[in-house]
């Protein structure tokens, strides 16, 4: 497929569009570097995107193309690229030290914020990245329990250490029955017993919660993105019963908000569905475009994450958690920063957003069903994923089967012709930077590029 792909119309004329972009990428293929800024993840990358800068909702390329970015950095920036606010925090901050690993200042009032506006945040320690936030939640709810097995739910992605690099969201075989899924490792380089360990469970489904029950004496705990943008459908009962049977069950239930935290509302899905979990992990806009994460949770449980002071002590009762850079203190100013616009904002912010998100796949979907296009958007206000599909998916198995892929891959490259910037096959995230006429812009440029793709017969 990806050579076929490679020679059509619409990626020649990329090429040209962005020739130095394509010859950089050549010049640093050659000198070793694997980026996955440009390579992506497993995504192809016909025309890697190199820019000079980015500001607001904008980008510019090498070639001096300017776009209209909704990848918006995969989430953390809210507020745009560069907003002001938050880069005269980091201004201030590198004077103050670039990485001390002692407390600072921004530490304690980024913790304070979270702590005192997230209904699960009790205690909170910080970490690099969203993976290491669901690494460490894992790590201390399996402490804190005294039990080996996780569960996540298949299609989810949590990052990409070891325990949750499990039957997610990346192209993985789907094994099993749609009620009991089988895990199936999503890359090489992880060993086979991560499936002895992490279960599969199926999503939006009652068949769940027994085999939650069936195995609650094994189970330290249950993770999941409590509305995922790439997640087809916002389902609050399934969430209520997970929540219920968990407790009953005496299996922890972490929710992963690495990409939903702050977005819709400031306290979180906790907050606006009003289900604790007992843990919590945040990365992206809680770093306010920085590397940063965090986990959150009940003070009991976070108890395993706080040392004695004894090394000897500590290796047979709390879990070894630092990290050179966890916490660091520009980044835990930009976060600090960006967060407090958001509390101080979020009367104005979250409807803002709601409103141009709505207003965005509104007039995209309405094309789309007039002109018989077999297009769907989907996720959540400011968040979302578009597929190529006739009917909504019941389920993310109905969804693998029935998009139409190669579609969806190009889509984006389309998109470039029109002059917006979107990831291949990944979630799209609106930010205020986005303006009512960016906001037109996008709706134009989605029409154009699925009127471009029908006539190039895609559909
Ligand atoms: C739901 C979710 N959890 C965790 C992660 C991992 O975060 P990071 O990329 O910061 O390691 C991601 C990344 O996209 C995510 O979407």
């Amino acid at each position: 497929m990806l050579e076929e792909v490679k020679e059509l119309p619409i990626i020649q004329e990329l090429i040209v569009k962005q020739k130095k972009c394509m010859e950089a990428h050549a010049e640093r293929q050659k000198a070793g570097v694997i980026s996955w800024f440009t390579e992506g993840p497993r995504h192809s990358p016909f025309v890697p995107m190199i820019i000079k800068k980015a500001k607001g909702c904008r980008l510019v390329d090498l070639d001096g193309n300017e776009f209209i970015d909704i990848a918006m950095s995969y989430g953390p920036l809210i507020l745009g690229h560069g907003p002001d606010v938050v880069v005269k925090a980091v201004q201030e901050a590198v004077t103050l030290g670039t990485s001390v690993v002692v407390g600072h200042e921004f530490e304690y009032k980024l913790a304070k914020l979270i702590i005192d506006n997230v209904a699960c945040a009790e205690r909170l320690q910080f970490t690099n990245s969203g993976t290491e936030a669901t690494m460490q939640a894992i790590k201390i709810a399996r402490a804190f329990m005294g039990r080996e097995k996780i569960a996540k739910f298949e299609g989810g992605y949590h990052g990409t250490h070891p325990d949750v690099m499990v039957s997610s969201n990346l192209g993985t075989e789907r094994r099993g029955t749609k009620d009991r899924p089988e895990g199936v490792l999503d890359t090489p380089g992880i060993c086979k017993h991560i499936l002895n360990t992490t279960m599969v469970l199926p999503r939006d489904n009652e068949a769940a919660f027994n085999i939650i029950r069936e195995n609650a004496r094994d189970l330290a705990c249950v993770i999941l993105e409590p509305m995922g943008p790439g997640w087809p459908k916002l389902n609050i009962e399934f969430l209520r019963k997970l929540r219920q049977v968990t407790k009953e069950a005496n299996v922890l239930l972490i929710f992963d908000e690495v990409v939903t935290g702050f977005r819709t509302c400031f306290g979180g899905a906790q907050d606006r569905w009003d289900i604790v979990p007992d843990m919590t992990t945040f990365g992206k806009i809680m770093g306010g475009g920085l590397p940063l994460g965090a986990v959150v949770g009940r003070h009991d449980i976070m108890e395993v994450a706080v040392t004695t002071g004894d090394p000897r002590e500590d290796v047979n009762t709390k879990i070894h958690s630092v990290g050179t850079n966890a916490g660091n203190i520009v980044s835990c100013a930009a976060g600090y920063a960006q967060l407090n616009y958001l509390k101080e904002n979020q009367g104005t912010v979250y409807p803002y957003l709601r409103e141009q998100g709505g207003r965005l796949t509104g007039a995209v979907q309405e094309f789309a069903r007039k002109n018989n296009v077999p297009f769907r958007m989907m996720g959540f206000e400011s968040a979302f994923v578009s597929h190529f599909l006739e009917d909504d998916p019941e389920d993310m198995r109905q969804l693998e089967k029935n998009a139409n892929m190669v579609a969806g891959k190009l889509l984006s490259y389309y998109m470039r012709r029109h002059g917006v910037h979107m990831p291949d096959s990944h979630v799209v995230f609106l930010s205020i930077a986005h303006k009512p006429e960016d906001v037109d812009t996008l709706i134009g440029a989605f029409k154009a590029s699925l009127t471009d793709m029908r006539k190039d017969g895609f559909f």
